[in-house]
């Protein structure tokens, strides 16, 4: 006979079930957009990480399928399906990160900021859930665009009165991603082996590659750097270029955000013997704008460090003077926004 699982509680547990007490069984991953272009090659990912118990997929439709499929790989966790929005809070009680892929994607000829009346509303509900069902949880956002939607997600969350920043997490690892592998081909090194951190925010001229700090150092020349960082910035439209109309990327983000999503696992089993270090758009005191995208130290809690800004040359400190302003206007929008959903 298969052993029963017991919740720490003592309180015997069906193969699908979990315990509604405090404690819990595992840890829990619920993944909102989980049948989207993003939230199903994340979700694939996430279900072969050993460390996950529970895998909550939600989405508006199509999540029984995702499941059904998810669910016969031979890894430990199980995966439970949630549709529509009735279902929103089933799926992330209890849970130990909401990672939210969720929101429509840009299509040729927009900027990010355009899909803000659509996404917003996505953001909010998820906040608005993450405050009822699972106030502990560390909750990270894809949803674009990015800058706006974590001071929004952040507004709500204070309101309720269930704000912690070192919770909320806006995820720019895709920026990271990219900028080793250009680095790597420009430097003919493998990309793994590349460092260099990626500060800002998340579009455009608020993206801001510190190459000047890049290991192994970049010996190129002006224009050749110059022409890095604006690929590393405009990375996004080339691929909503390239898919021509059918969204954006989707296979990059999803293998970035479970980079992001495995560091913060690892950080709240604390079982890394080194530093858990991922960059990410969180709230701080770092510069004159509440949200920047730093290098930060996870722990159980969340961040447990930020580790502040890079060193930079001249020419990177006046594109981080621009940086400012984009996302001064970025974030006050998001607060803006916020009172919408009262
Ligand atoms: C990306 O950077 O690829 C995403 O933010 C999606 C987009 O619209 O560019």
């Amino acid at each position: 006979l298969p052993k029963v699982p017991l919740c720490v509680c003592g309180r015997q547990l069906g193969v699908l079930d979990l315990c509604g007490c405090s404690c819990r069984r595992g840890l829990k991953v619920t993944v909102v957009g989980a049948a989207g272009g993003i939230g199903q090659p994340l979700s694939l990912l996430l279900k072969a990480n050993p460390d996950i118990d529970v895998l909550s997929v939600h989405d508006l439709r199509h999540t029984a399928g995702v499941a059904a499929d998810l669910s016969h790989i031979c890894t430990k966790s199980v995966v439970k399906a949630f549709e529509g929005p009735k279902k929103l809070k089933a799926a992330m009680k209890g849970a130990d990160i909401v990672v939210v892929p969720a929101g429509l994607p840009r299509k040729p000829g927009m900027a990010r900021s355009d899909l803000i009346g659509v996404n917003a509303s996505v953001a909010a509900d998820v906040a608005i859930a993450a405050s009822d069902v699972c106030p502990g949880a560390l909750l990270a956002y894809i949803t674009n665009p990015i800058n706006t939607i974590v001071p929004l997600a952040a507004a709500i969350l204070k309101r309720k009165g269930t704000f912690d920043p070192n919770r909320l997490f806006g995820v720019t690892t895709l920026d990271c991603v990219r900028a080793k592998t250009f680095l790597g081909d420009a430097m003919n090194v493998n990309p793994q082996s590349v460092e260099l951190p990626v500060i800002g925010g998340h579009t455009g001229t608020t993206i801001l590659p510190i190459i000047s700090q890049c290991k192994p150092e970049f010996k190129g020349e002006e224009m050749e750097r110059l022409a890095l960082v604006d690929r590393i910035q405009e990375a996004g439209t080339e691929v909503v270029k390239a898919k021509a109309g059918l969204g954006s990327a989707t296979l990059s983000m999803a293998y970035a955000a479970n980079q992001f999503v495995c560091s913060l696992i690892k950080a709240i089993l604390g079982k890394s013997e080194e530093d858990v270090v991922e960059y990410a758009y969180v709230e701080s005191d770092v510069t004159k704008v509440d949200f920047f995208a730093t290098r930060i130290k996870l722990g159980p809690q969340g961040v447990m460090d930020n580790c502040g800004l890079p060193e930079m040359d001249e020419y990177e400190a006046a594109a981080m003077k621009c940086c400012l302003v984009e996302l001064k206007k970025d974030i006050e929008l998001g607060y803006k926004l916020s009172d919408d959903f009262k």
